[in-house]
């Protein structure tokens, strides 16, 4: 249930509400040609790495149904919309002059939302890096940072004149922890010492992208990170121990050289047995942590911990790298990919990055759930994701009265899509889609959020 409270919850002039997808997930392949493959055509083709064989080459069919998306966007009043570009789309191998096909479908989206009022928040990293630029090392080859910025000079160069907000890449933790320590996402590789040096490469990309597009022309460049707040399950040093270790990982190894200028002295010792951060050249640091115009902060769960001796072994390969045991407490409200719901936990990871960094506008760029929804009679009552928004939603606006500056909030996910290893099992769309028959019908949570979005707030 949702947190009750009598009091009207109002958010600031101006709060940016909008809803986030990504290239991968909704648009299919499109026509024969019309993107070169990226590694999670490859990943999803192998068997057993994805719920079912499922993988990306229809999807939401979006390349050719976007008109219909575009109109369900218009429909809820969203003041924005955050999108990625896929790459493998733009450059089919990963280098080179950007392909026209690619330019001219993210121009008639990007136009297609101006002209609904829609402003256009474009992603230039969501995961699916071209299979070509993994075969010449991937994430763990500085050379792929290199690719990263031309790429994204290159985006920018032809959406500069419409487009004023970029997010550099979409949480890099999941892809390099994800893609090369637990190998649970493409490119499916389990050797923890390049999942560190892809953390360095993904952070030294976003820094050269920062610094190629500053130099065609301005716009508000950022790049969004997939926080958790992380606290010991007990007072027990243990525990406590273990939440330093795994906030070190998920959190501060990526906030700290983005907004401090410097790894976190800790972590590195911590890693130490696994690399030493050798990969890191001079002025990488001054690279990483130019200033950017906001943050980005996804948010789905918190994270309690536990590492006494009786908690689970960590078992390789897994995402915790140098932990030898490592439990997880979980709240008895779960979604259906058994993520905890709290929404006090978004609260505490806003607080966190105002109180711990220096002053940045915040955005919160994902933020949603997935339920196991059932059309019925034409409709989708999904009360139990309403919940989890209203909550949400109240721990954003508490963030803000306690000084935060929080500007907008994007939910994951417009539409149901594919939800990478898990398939298209997990829906967490505020529009449900019918894969057999690609007809969308929206979900209760869309009537809500459209009223959120009409009263900038929550009415009781
Ligand atoms: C984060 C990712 O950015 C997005 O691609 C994914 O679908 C959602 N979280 C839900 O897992």
């Amino acid at each position: 249930m949702a947190t009750a409270r009598s009091d009207q919850v109002r958010f600031p002039p101006g709060f940016v509400w909008g809803t986030a997808t990504a290239a991968y997930q909704i648009e299919g392949a499109g026509p024969p040609g019309a993107r070169g493959p990226s590694i999670w055509d490859t990943f999803a083709a192998r068997p057993g790495r994805t719920a079912d064989g499922d993988n990306g080459d229809v999807a939401c069919d979006h390349y050719h149904r976007y008109p219909e998306d575009l109109q369900l966007l218009h429909a809820l009043g969203v003041g924005a919309y955050r999108f990625s570009v896929s790459w493998a789309r733009l450059q089919h191998a990963g280098r080179g002059p950007l392909n026209q096909r690619g330019i001219d479908f993210y121009s008639r989206i990007v136009d297609g939302l101006l002209d609904r009022g829609i402003e256009p928040w474009v992603t230039l990293y969501h995961w699916d890096l071209p299979q070509p630029v993994e075969d010449a090392g991937g994430w763990p080859a500085r050379g792929t940072a290199l690719r990263f910025a031309d790429f994204a000079a290159g985006v920018h160069h032809f959406l500069a004149d419409r487009v004023k907000r970029f997010i550099t890449l979409n949480e890099p933790w999941c892809s390099a922890f994800l893609g090369y320590a637990s190998g649970l996402h493409a490119p499916g590789r389990t050797e923890p010492a390049a999942a560190i040096r892809a953390t360095h490469h993904l952070l030294l990309g976003h820094g050269l992208a920062l610094e190629a597009m500053r130099s065609i022309a301005p716009a508000e460049i950022g790049i969004t990170l997939n926080l958790a707040p992380t606290a010991a399950a007990t007072g027990h040093p243990d525990d406590i121990e273990t939440a330093r270790r795994v906030d070190g990982l998920h959190n501060r190894l990526y906030l700290d050289p983005l907004l401090r200028g410097h790894y976190p002295a800790d972590v590195v010792e911590d890693l130490g047995s696994i690399t030493k951060f050798g990969f890191v050249a001079d002025g990488d640091l001054g690279v990483i942590h130019q200033p950017i115009d906001f943050l980005g902060v996804n948010y789905y769960a918190p994270q309690t911990v536990y590492g006494t001796p009786d908690a689970p072994p960590v078992e390789p390969p897994s995402t915790h790298l140098g932990l030898t045991r490592l439990g997880f407490r979980q709240t008895e409200r779960r979604t259906s990919m058994g993520w905890s719901v709290e929404g006090a936990g978004l609260t505490r990871v806003l607080t966190r990055l105002a109180r711990d960094y220096p002053p940045i506008p915040l955005y919160i760029t994902e933020n949603g759930a997935a339920y196991e929804d059932e059309p019925a009679g034409g409709q989708v009552l999904d009360h139990d994701r309403i919940d989890y928004l209203d909550e949400h939603l109240r721990a954003a606006h508490d963030a803000i009265a306690a000084g935060v500056d929080l500007r907008g909030y994007f939910l994951w996910s417009l539409l149901d899509n594919f939800e990478w290893a898990e398939g298209y099992r997990k829906r967490f769309g505020l529009v449900f889609v019918d894969y057999a028959t690609q007809e969308r019908v929206p979900k209760l949570s869309a009537k809500f959020y459209r009223d959120v979005i009409l009263a900038n707030g929550l009415r009781s």
